[in-house]
Protein backbone atom coordinates (compact mmCIF):
# COMPACT_ATOMS: atom_id res chain seq x y z
CA UNK A 1 0.00 0.00 0.00
CA UNK A 2 1.38 3.73 -1.04
CA UNK A 3 1.51 6.32 1.51
CA UNK A 4 -1.37 8.06 2.61
CA UNK A 5 -1.49 11.30 2.38
CA UNK A 6 -2.70 14.59 4.47
CA UNK A 7 -2.94 18.21 3.56
CA UNK A 8 -2.59 20.24 6.41
CA UNK A 9 -3.35 24.11 6.13
CA UNK A 10 -3.49 26.27 8.95
CA UNK A 11 -3.21 30.71 9.54
CA UNK A 12 -1.69 32.03 12.47
CA UNK A 13 -1.03 35.85 13.97
CA UNK A 14 1.14 35.00 16.92
CA UNK A 15 2.09 31.34 15.89
CA UNK A 16 0.03 29.57 18.82
CA UNK A 17 -1.80 27.80 16.00
CA UNK A 18 1.26 27.25 14.09
CA UNK A 19 2.57 25.26 16.99
CA UNK A 20 -0.67 23.01 16.87
CA UNK A 21 -0.25 22.48 13.03
CA UNK A 22 3.60 21.91 13.36
CA UNK A 23 2.74 18.78 16.32
CA UNK A 24 -0.01 17.22 13.49
CA UNK A 25 2.90 17.55 11.34
CA UNK A 26 5.00 15.57 13.34
CA UNK A 27 2.59 12.61 14.47
CA UNK A 28 1.63 12.22 11.17
CA UNK A 29 5.29 11.95 9.66
CA UNK A 30 5.69 9.14 12.42
CA UNK A 31 2.82 6.94 10.98
CA UNK A 32 5.14 7.42 7.80
CA UNK A 33 2.46 9.42 6.24
CA UNK A 34 3.45 12.06 3.04
CA UNK A 35 2.72 15.66 4.58
CA UNK A 36 2.10 18.58 2.33
CA UNK A 37 2.55 21.38 4.91
CA UNK A 38 1.36 24.96 4.28
CA UNK A 39 0.41 27.99 5.91
CA UNK A 40 -2.17 30.03 4.59
CA UNK A 41 -1.27 34.13 3.78
CA UNK A 42 -1.74 36.87 1.85
CA UNK A 43 1.56 36.25 -0.37
CA UNK A 44 1.52 32.85 -0.96
CA UNK A 45 1.85 32.29 -5.57
CA UNK A 46 -1.13 29.76 -5.68
CA UNK A 47 -0.45 29.20 -9.45
CA UNK A 48 2.81 27.90 -8.07
CA UNK A 49 1.35 25.79 -5.09
CA UNK A 50 -1.68 24.83 -7.34
CA UNK A 51 -0.54 21.32 -8.25
CA UNK A 52 -0.59 20.32 -4.19
CA UNK A 53 -3.50 21.64 -3.48
CA UNK A 54 -6.49 19.36 -5.20
CA UNK A 55 -8.40 17.73 -2.19
CA UNK A 56 -8.63 15.11 -4.59
CA UNK A 57 -4.93 13.68 -3.97
CA UNK A 58 -5.32 13.51 -0.09
CA UNK A 59 -6.68 11.01 2.21
CA UNK A 60 -6.96 13.58 4.92
CA UNK A 61 -7.85 17.36 4.80
CA UNK A 62 -6.78 19.61 7.80
CA UNK A 63 -7.28 23.14 8.42
CA UNK A 64 -6.99 25.25 11.50
CA UNK A 65 -7.07 28.93 12.38
CA UNK A 66 -7.12 31.36 15.71
CA UNK A 67 -10.12 32.96 16.61
CA UNK A 68 -10.23 36.56 16.08
CA UNK A 69 -12.86 38.79 17.16
CA UNK A 70 -14.90 35.55 16.56
CA UNK A 71 -14.10 34.27 13.38
CA UNK A 72 -11.79 32.63 11.86
CA UNK A 73 -9.20 34.72 10.30
CA UNK A 74 -9.85 36.72 6.86
CA UNK A 75 -7.46 34.88 5.01
CA UNK A 76 -9.74 31.45 5.39
CA UNK A 77 -12.86 33.27 4.91
CA UNK A 78 -11.21 34.79 1.09
CA UNK A 79 -9.93 31.15 0.74
CA UNK A 80 -12.48 29.13 1.33
CA UNK A 81 -15.78 31.05 1.13
CA UNK A 82 -17.12 31.56 -2.03
CA UNK A 83 -16.40 35.18 -1.65
CA UNK A 84 -17.29 35.81 1.96
CA UNK A 85 -15.27 38.55 3.87
CA UNK A 86 -17.12 41.48 2.71
CA UNK A 87 -16.27 41.55 -1.26
CA UNK A 88 -19.44 39.31 -2.27
CA UNK A 89 -21.43 41.19 -0.28
CA UNK A 90 -20.24 44.74 -1.18
CA UNK A 91 -20.30 44.36 -4.61
CA UNK A 92 -23.74 42.83 -4.56
CA UNK A 93 -25.20 45.96 -2.44
CA UNK A 94 -23.07 48.39 -4.81
CA UNK A 95 -25.23 47.33 -7.58
CA UNK A 96 -28.98 47.19 -5.71
CA UNK A 97 -27.92 50.84 -4.92
CA UNK A 98 -27.64 51.30 -8.21
CA UNK A 99 -31.27 50.18 -8.77
CA UNK A 100 -30.70 46.91 -10.32
CA UNK A 101 -32.45 44.21 -10.32
CA UNK A 102 -31.37 41.12 -7.95
CA UNK A 103 -30.70 39.42 -10.50
CA UNK A 104 -28.04 41.83 -12.02
CA UNK A 105 -26.77 42.27 -8.49
CA UNK A 106 -26.31 38.77 -8.20
CA UNK A 107 -24.33 38.71 -11.47
CA UNK A 108 -21.80 41.38 -9.78
CA UNK A 109 -20.71 38.12 -7.43
CA UNK A 110 -17.24 37.82 -8.96
CA UNK A 111 -15.64 34.50 -7.58
CA UNK A 112 -12.80 35.04 -5.34
CA UNK A 113 -9.48 34.22 -6.91
CA UNK A 114 -6.82 31.93 -5.44
CA UNK A 115 -7.10 28.28 -5.08
CA UNK A 116 -8.89 25.70 -6.87
CA UNK A 117 -9.52 22.76 -4.22
CA UNK A 118 -11.07 20.01 -6.53
CA UNK A 119 -9.82 18.65 -9.62
CA UNK A 120 -13.35 18.72 -11.20
CA UNK A 121 -16.06 21.06 -10.99
CA UNK A 122 -20.05 20.16 -10.64
CA UNK A 123 -21.90 20.12 -13.56
CA UNK A 124 -23.74 23.11 -13.12
CA UNK A 125 -23.01 26.10 -9.90
CA UNK A 126 -24.94 26.40 -6.86
CA UNK A 127 -23.89 22.06 -6.01
CA UNK A 128 -21.29 19.87 -4.86
CA UNK A 129 -19.75 17.71 -7.67
CA UNK A 130 -21.19 13.89 -6.57
CA UNK A 131 -18.28 12.27 -8.18
CA UNK A 132 -15.19 13.88 -6.36
CA UNK A 133 -13.42 12.15 -3.26
CA UNK A 134 -14.48 12.43 0.11
CA UNK A 135 -11.44 13.11 1.84
CA UNK A 136 -11.19 12.91 5.94
CA UNK A 137 -11.12 16.28 7.87
CA UNK A 138 -9.69 17.64 11.12
CA UNK A 139 -10.38 21.50 11.72
CA UNK A 140 -8.40 23.10 15.01
CA UNK A 141 -7.78 26.63 17.10
CA UNK A 142 -6.31 27.99 19.50
CA UNK A 143 -8.55 30.96 21.36
CA UNK A 144 -8.78 32.94 24.39
CA UNK A 145 -11.72 32.05 25.29
CA UNK A 146 -12.24 34.86 27.50
CA UNK A 147 -15.69 35.38 27.44
CA UNK A 148 -17.39 32.09 28.03
CA UNK A 149 -14.48 29.48 27.76
CA UNK A 150 -14.66 26.73 25.40
CA UNK A 151 -18.12 27.40 24.08
CA UNK A 152 -16.50 30.19 22.06
CA UNK A 153 -14.57 27.88 20.12
CA UNK A 154 -17.80 26.31 18.72
CA UNK A 155 -18.60 29.25 16.23
CA UNK A 156 -15.12 28.74 14.77
CA UNK A 157 -14.81 25.28 14.42
CA UNK A 158 -18.10 25.29 12.65
CA UNK A 159 -17.19 27.54 10.21
CA UNK A 160 -13.83 25.96 9.65
CA UNK A 161 -15.78 22.39 9.30
CA UNK A 162 -18.29 24.22 7.01
CA UNK A 163 -15.69 25.65 4.73
CA UNK A 164 -14.27 21.94 4.04
CA UNK A 165 -17.48 20.00 3.83
CA UNK A 166 -18.46 22.36 0.78
CA UNK A 167 -15.57 20.89 -1.04
CA UNK A 168 -16.76 17.79 -0.13
CA UNK A 169 -14.75 16.55 2.90
CA UNK A 170 -16.02 14.45 5.45
CA UNK A 171 -15.44 16.48 8.63
CA UNK A 172 -14.84 13.99 11.37
CA UNK A 173 -12.49 15.89 13.61
CA UNK A 174 -12.30 18.75 16.15
CA UNK A 175 -9.57 20.14 17.94
CA UNK A 176 -9.04 23.06 20.03
CA UNK A 177 -7.18 24.19 22.95
CA UNK A 178 -6.28 27.90 24.67
CA UNK A 179 -3.55 30.04 23.41
CA UNK A 180 -1.97 32.79 24.91
CA UNK A 181 -3.41 36.23 23.81
CA UNK A 182 -2.45 39.54 23.64
CA UNK A 183 -5.77 41.16 24.96
CA UNK A 184 -7.92 41.48 27.92
CA UNK A 185 -8.15 37.67 28.69
CA UNK A 186 -4.54 37.61 28.39
CA UNK A 187 -3.36 38.82 32.07
CA UNK A 188 -1.47 35.95 34.42
CA UNK A 189 -3.34 34.37 37.20
CA UNK A 190 -3.93 36.25 40.45
CA UNK A 191 -3.28 39.67 38.73
CA UNK A 192 -6.52 41.33 38.95
CA UNK A 193 -7.23 42.27 35.56
CA UNK A 194 -7.77 46.67 34.93
CA UNK A 195 -11.13 48.19 35.18
CA UNK A 196 -10.70 49.29 31.42
CA UNK A 197 -8.41 47.37 29.00
CA UNK A 198 -6.18 49.37 27.20
CA UNK A 199 -4.11 47.70 24.68
CA UNK A 200 -0.17 47.86 24.99
CA UNK A 201 -0.27 49.75 28.71
CA UNK A 202 0.57 47.97 31.36
CA UNK A 203 -1.78 46.72 33.60
CA UNK A 204 0.03 47.77 36.75
CA UNK A 205 -0.53 51.35 35.59
CA UNK A 206 -4.20 50.95 35.09
CA UNK A 207 -7.32 51.24 37.58
CA UNK A 208 -7.70 47.80 39.03
CA UNK A 209 -11.19 46.36 38.68
CA UNK A 210 -13.06 46.32 41.93
CA UNK A 211 -13.30 42.74 42.40
CA UNK A 212 -12.02 40.57 45.39
CA UNK A 213 -8.31 39.06 45.34
CA UNK A 214 -7.97 36.00 43.59
CA UNK A 215 -8.51 32.77 45.93
CA UNK A 216 -5.20 31.26 46.43
CA UNK A 217 -5.62 26.94 46.06
CA UNK A 218 -3.11 25.05 47.77
CA UNK A 219 -1.87 21.34 46.23
CA UNK A 220 -0.81 18.47 48.19
CA UNK A 221 2.57 19.13 47.92
CA UNK A 222 1.97 22.61 49.43
CA UNK A 223 2.57 24.41 45.69
CA UNK A 224 0.08 27.48 46.05
CA UNK A 225 -1.99 28.54 43.00
CA UNK A 226 -3.89 31.87 42.91
CA UNK A 227 -6.80 31.56 41.18
CA UNK A 228 -7.88 32.56 37.62
CA UNK A 229 -10.23 35.75 36.81
CA UNK A 230 -10.89 34.33 33.24
CA UNK A 231 -12.16 30.86 31.74
CA UNK A 232 -8.78 29.34 31.25
CA UNK A 233 -6.59 28.47 33.93
CA UNK A 234 -2.90 30.28 33.19
CA UNK A 235 -3.67 31.24 29.59
CA UNK A 236 -0.32 33.22 29.53
CA UNK A 237 1.39 29.06 28.87
CA UNK A 238 -0.76 28.26 26.39
CA UNK A 239 -0.48 26.07 24.15
CA UNK A 240 1.97 24.66 26.57
CA UNK A 241 3.52 21.06 26.76
CA UNK A 242 -0.43 19.78 27.79
CA UNK A 243 -2.03 20.84 25.23
CA UNK A 244 0.33 20.10 22.68
CA UNK A 245 0.26 16.16 23.99
CA UNK A 246 -3.59 16.70 23.85
CA UNK A 247 -2.74 17.42 19.64
CA UNK A 248 -0.43 14.25 19.27
CA UNK A 249 -2.74 12.12 20.91
CA UNK A 250 -5.64 13.09 19.56
CA UNK A 251 -4.07 12.83 15.75
CA UNK A 252 -2.83 9.39 16.75
CA UNK A 253 -5.91 8.51 17.98
CA UNK A 254 -7.62 9.68 14.40
CA UNK A 255 -5.00 8.20 12.82
CA UNK A 256 -5.02 4.70 14.55
CA UNK A 257 -9.43 4.62 14.56
CA UNK A 258 -9.72 5.93 11.31
CA UNK A 259 -6.98 4.34 9.15
CA UNK A 260 -5.21 1.42 10.89
CA UNK A 261 -8.23 -1.07 10.13
CA UNK A 262 -7.99 -4.58 9.76
CA UNK A 263 -8.68 -4.41 5.83
CA UNK A 264 -6.59 -1.44 4.82
CA UNK A 265 -9.31 0.44 4.20
CA UNK A 266 -10.29 3.60 6.15
CA UNK A 267 -13.39 2.96 8.73
CA UNK A 268 -17.01 4.09 8.21
CA UNK A 269 -16.92 7.32 9.19
CA UNK A 270 -20.20 8.40 10.87
CA UNK A 271 -18.33 9.30 14.25
CA UNK A 272 -16.64 12.20 15.19
CA UNK A 273 -13.88 12.60 17.63
CA UNK A 274 -13.63 16.22 19.70
CA UNK A 275 -11.21 17.50 21.90
CA UNK A 276 -12.27 21.58 22.92
CA UNK A 277 -10.79 22.66 26.11
C1 LIG B 1 -7.06 40.84 17.79
C2 LIG B 1 -7.37 39.58 18.53
C3 LIG B 1 -8.70 39.19 18.68
C4 LIG B 1 -9.02 38.01 19.36
N1 LIG B 1 -10.32 37.62 19.45
C5 LIG B 1 -10.65 36.50 20.13
C6 LIG B 1 -12.02 36.08 20.24
O1 LIG B 1 -12.93 36.71 19.74
N2 LIG B 1 -12.27 34.96 20.95
C7 LIG B 1 -11.30 34.21 21.51
O2 LIG B 1 -11.61 33.21 22.15
N3 LIG B 1 -9.97 34.56 21.39
C8 LIG B 1 -9.64 35.69 20.72
N4 LIG B 1 -8.31 36.05 20.59
C9 LIG B 1 -7.27 35.18 21.15
C10 LIG B 1 -6.62 34.29 20.07
O3 LIG B 1 -7.59 33.46 19.47
C11 LIG B 1 -5.53 33.41 20.69
O4 LIG B 1 -4.54 34.19 21.30
C12 LIG B 1 -4.94 32.48 19.65
O5 LIG B 1 -4.21 31.47 20.28
C13 LIG B 1 -4.04 33.22 18.67
O6 LIG B 1 -3.57 32.29 17.73
P1 LIG B 1 -2.32 32.56 16.81
O7 LIG B 1 -1.14 32.74 17.75
O8 LIG B 1 -2.19 31.32 15.98
O9 LIG B 1 -2.57 33.77 16.01
C14 LIG B 1 -7.99 37.20 19.90
C15 LIG B 1 -6.64 37.60 19.73
C16 LIG B 1 -6.33 38.76 19.05
C17 LIG B 1 -4.89 39.14 18.87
Amino acid sequence: MGKRRVLIMYATMTKNTEKIAQVYKETFEAYNWDVTYLRLKGNIDWKEMQKDLYFDDYDVICLGSPIVGGSPLQIVQKLFSFGGGGELEKSVQKKLDENKTGSEAAEAAVPPKGPIWRKNRAPYAGVLNKSDSWPLGIVFSTYGGGFYGSMEAVPTLEMLGHYLRSYNVNVVGKFCCGGKETGPAGIPNGVKPPKDFVPGKDISSLEPADVVDATVYEMADGTKMPGSYFFHYDLESKPGERELAKAKYFIQDFIEDYFMTYDGNPAVAISEIISIS
